[in-house]
């Protein structure tokens, strides 16, 4: 089984499901330019059947963006893998992506549909996308919440109609780690053709668990990990990539497990997310919180400054954050401010959001002696963000 674990971002499609996180078209294509600088394998653009916004959306990425594959959501019907497809043709390396829920609860109360008839309707959906494209996902929605020996049925069925990546939705956030790692064992034991394709996983973040559930599900055979930036998604969210990512980095040596993430572009990349869609970073999130490698102890301060490691884990600048020594003040000119704002990952605004959060800073200086990195962060909040 190879080392390599397949980033496939989300961001522009469970993560424009949070509330309020909706991008339009050029926000999209601008995120979708800085996933392909970040190096993941798949982009999901998008939903093309939800809305005509959102077939354009797909198409210009899938038309325009190169390097990462392409792939765009549709449910298991005809119309819906058709107008997927009609906005991926053109694209490099295009990939359909169909769901059907498995478990109990979905099949009885939301689609009314038997077992037979939902193995049946994967089966077809799928056969229907292989059509257009070899590179076909099938994601048995609610999975982790359904009978196994099921599962194994309908993704053995799926993968003979020509489906390459079966993916394990832990749609409700339900799992524990443990568990959901047995779970993906289970799979690979038991699914005949497994080895013509591979597992993914998409984890919700509703009990606080969707990084630990991809970290397990990885260490029990997945090679996918579907995944957000800032954890962005549906409800409570889903996987963190840089945290993800970064786990992997720092912890994954033993396992020789590695991503092909450029993590030089984190930060910058977290940072975007968060300008487009106005939803700030709470300070303390994991590797790119504002706070995630500030020291504020004395003993600490004193600890990093004899020997970096003795409180840090990870080096700022492997995700982006460069640690130049500029203190800002009442005295500092444009040019510093402008770096400043760069450095602390907001590589996207233009001039006259820079001229405004200069005015700002400038009367904030005049009456503080000392501008820390946090009184920047809220008056970009503030007057770029406008949260
Ligand atoms: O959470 C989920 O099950 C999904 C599927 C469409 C993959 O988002
Ligand atoms: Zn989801």
């Amino acid at each position: 089984m190879s080392d390599k674990i397949f980033i496939f971002d989300t961001t522009l499609r469970d993560g424009e499901q949070s509330p309020g996180a909706s991008m339009n078209i050029h926000e999209k294509f601008r995120l979708a330019q800085q996933l392909g600088k970040l190096n993941v394998d798949v982009i999901e653009a998008g939903f093309p059947a939800a809305s005509l916004g959102d077939f354009e959306c797909v198409k210009n990425i899938a038309d325009n963006v190169r390097g990462p594959q392409i792939a765009a959501l549709a449910r298991c019907n005809v119309k819906d893998i058709d107008t997927a497809w009609e906005a991926l043709k053109n694209g490099e390396n295009p990939r359909i992506h169909t769901f059907l829920a498995t478990s109990e609860i979905h099949m009885q109360h939301k689609l009314r549909m038997t077992r037979e008839q939902v193995l049946e309707l994967a089966t077809a959906s799928v056969k229907h996308a292989a059509k257009y494209t070899s590179n076909v996902e099938f994601s048995a929605e609610d999975a982790s919440r359904s009978d196994l020996d099921f599962v194994c049925r309908v993704f053995e069925a799926v993968i003979e109609a020509g489906a390459t990546t079966l993916n394990f939705p832990d749609t409700t956030g339900y799992a524990l780690p443990e568990e959901y790692g047995a779970q993906i064992r289970y799979l690979l034991e038991n699914i005949r053709n497994i080895d013509r394709a591979i597992i993914s996983v998409h984890c919700h973040n509703d009990l606080g668990l969707a990084v630990a559930n991809s970290l397990a599900a990885i260490n029990n055979g997945a090679r996918q990990v579907e995944c957000t930036i800032n954890g962005l998604g549906e409800r409570a969210g889903n996987t963190a990539m840089e945290e993800l990512v970064m786990i992997l980095r720092t912890r994954g040596e033993q396992a020789r497990l590695h991503t092909d993430i450029v993590t030089e572009h984190i930060f910058p990349t977290s940072r975007l997310v968060s300008t487009i869609t106005g939803m700030p970073v709470q300070p303390n999130k994991a590797i790119v919180g504002a706070n995630a490698f500030l020291h504020e102890s004395g003993i600490h301060q004193d600890g990093v400054l004899k020997e970096r490691s003795t409180y840090e884990i990870m080096n700022p600048k492997d995700i982006g954050i460069s640690t130049s020594n500029i203190i800002l003040g009442k005295h500092s000119g444009r040019h510093a401010l402008r770096d400043k704002i760069k450095e602390m990952g907001y590589t996207d605004l233009g001039e006259e959001e820079i001229n405004r959060v200069f005015e700002r800073f400038k009367a904030v200086a005049d009456l503080k002696k000392e501008m820390f990195e946090e009184d920047l962060e809220a008056i970009i909040m503030d007057e770029v963000l406008r949260v």
